[in-house]
């Protein structure tokens, strides 16, 4: 059979599709890797973002705490005083020995010195340290900006984040400087691990990616590839079928060249071969033009009109009577002529349907057989039904019988001289017109072929 040959040809067409799905996964991962980057990055400068703000808040009222409650105790510029050191117990001056800090911290004015990361300073007017509160004010460098917020890295690597401000006496001369900061080591350390997290996690998320849009674009190619192979199968029969008349007519005419002189009678019955081939090849031609139109048609409307069925089943029943005649058969139509049934549609095409169902029925039935063609209706849908009792189709065989070049048995059809493209084209067209074609066959007893199509209502 052509379709088992053509079947099993080799499919070039599959490394163009491997290589779609390959760059398809490329893109794919590709933008959900920026994506992806973009989130994390965004992330983790929100977050930093945050938490710095959090931390200058923080920084900021208690500092203006301490310089208001300083303002109202500091006298001379430069210089502490015992109310300065009742209002800050645990100051610490850098020529004297410091007390414990724990001892002082539940006692203090700036809550926020308890907890090991805050400290605060006072320093002169030349930036001189006069003073430090909280453990952490030794880790921090001499010399730093006296003035407004500073994020610093001290010698050993950790950042510090600072606001100073300027302090004045009770008479409103400057003093000095007041400085309150905390380190940001803890804050580092989560941004470091969410920075581990994200570098990590981003290269194990990509996989996933790359296996999502492996599998994604497979799934999304697959309908394109099966089209592409049925294409292929689609051209390879037709250049087969196409192949097959042409051939015969050459060695026809070929045989007959040989010939130093032929009769008239020779003539004629070369002539008749030639000519069956050549109408063969007219019939395919036009098939083949008909199934391309019908593909092409998808979203026009064609010559679309309210037809009659029943008209066109008559027209059928006139042009084939005489055919079925020939081949022994009855042919009736069962037709309600007192409520004509419409459907909207291409009546050029409803008849090759309906032909096409009548004329298979014809060819598939032995002599001495009925072919029965019925129109009826229910709610939604006109059926035409065109039952026969020929040779039948066996079951396995049944869905198949309407995909493009099928024939059940090359050699049980040879005589019919059909091409396989009868059943794809009435259901083409019953697809087209939004609607559906069915059988139900049982061999040597005969096969029912129904296409429903919806009703027009009005
Ligand atoms: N009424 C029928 N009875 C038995 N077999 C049928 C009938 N109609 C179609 N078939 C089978 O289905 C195949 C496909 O039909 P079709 O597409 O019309 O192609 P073709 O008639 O050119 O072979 C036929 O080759 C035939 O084997
Ligand atoms: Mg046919």
């Amino acid at each position: 059979m052509v379709w088992d040959i053509v079947s099993t040809l080799p499919m070039p067409q599959r490394n163009p599709f491997n290589r779609t799905r390959w760059r398809l996964t490329g893109y794919y991962a590709g933008v959900m890797g920026i994506i992806l980057a973009l989130c994390g990055v965004g992330y983790y400068q929100i977050t930093e973002q945050m938490r710095l703000q959090a931390l200058t808040q923080k920084i900021e009222s208690s500092s203006g705490i301490l310089h208001d409650s300083l303002g109202s105790v500091l006298l001379q510029p430069g210089r502490l005083n015992a109310s300065v050191e009742g209002l800050l117990p645990g100051l610490c001056k850098p020529t004297v020995t410091c007390p414990e800090p724990d001892r002082f911290a539940r006692r203090h004015v700036l809550g926020l010195v308890k907890q090991d990361v805050y400290y605060a300073q006072l320093k002169n007017l030349s930036g001189q340290t006069v003073a430090t509160l909280g453990p952490s004010a030794n880790y921090i460098p001499d010399k730093t900006v006296l003035d407004g917020w500073q994020i610093f890295t001290n010698s050993s690597g950790e950042r510090f984040m600072q606001y100073s401000l300027l302090l004045e006496t009770v008479d409103h001369k400057n003093w000095g400087y007041l400085q309150v900061g905390r380190s940001l080591s803890e804050l580092d350390q989560e941004l470091a691990e969410a920075q581990r997290f994200l570098l990590w996690g981003w290269p194990l998320v990509m996989l996933v990616v790359c296996g999502a849009g492996w599998w994604l674009a497979g799934l999304s190619l697959r309908p394109v590839q099966n089209a592409y192979q049925d294409m292929q199968r689609f051209t390879a029969n037709a250049a087969h079928e196409l192949r097959t008349p042409l051939s015969a007519a050459k060695a026809t005419v070929d045989s007959v060249l040989e010939l130093d002189n032929i009769s008239e009678g020779e003539a004629r019955k070369t002539l008749g071969t030639i000519n069956r081939q050549v109408n063969r090849l007219t019939q395919l031609v036009q098939d083949l033009l008909l199934l391309t139109l019908i593909d092409t048609q998808h979203n026009r409307k064609g010559n679309r009109k309210a037809c009659q069925l029943g008209l066109i089943i008559n027209d059928v029943m006139d042009e084939f009577l005489a055919l079925a005649h020939n081949a022994g058969l009855s042919l009736v139509a069962e037709l309600d002529t007192t409520h004509p049934l419409f459907v909207q549609g291409d009546e050029e095409q409803l008849y090759q349907m309906i032909a096409n169902l009548v004329i298979n029925a014809i060819h598939y039935t032995p002599r001495g057989g009925d072919v029965v063609i019925r129109l009826d209706r229910d709610k939604k849908y006109a059926f035409v039904e065109v039952r026969d009792t020929g040779i039948g189709i066996p079951a396995e065989q049944q869905a198949q019988v309407f995909t493009r070049f099928y024939r059940v048995n090359r050699d049980r059809n040879r005589k019919t001289g059909g091409s396989g493209l009868g059943l794809a084209i009435a259901q083409a067209i019953a697809l087209k017109h939004r609607g559906k074609i069915s059988v139900q066959s049982h061999p040597n007893r005969g096969s029912t072929f129904c296409i429903y199509l919806p009703v027009l209502l009005s």
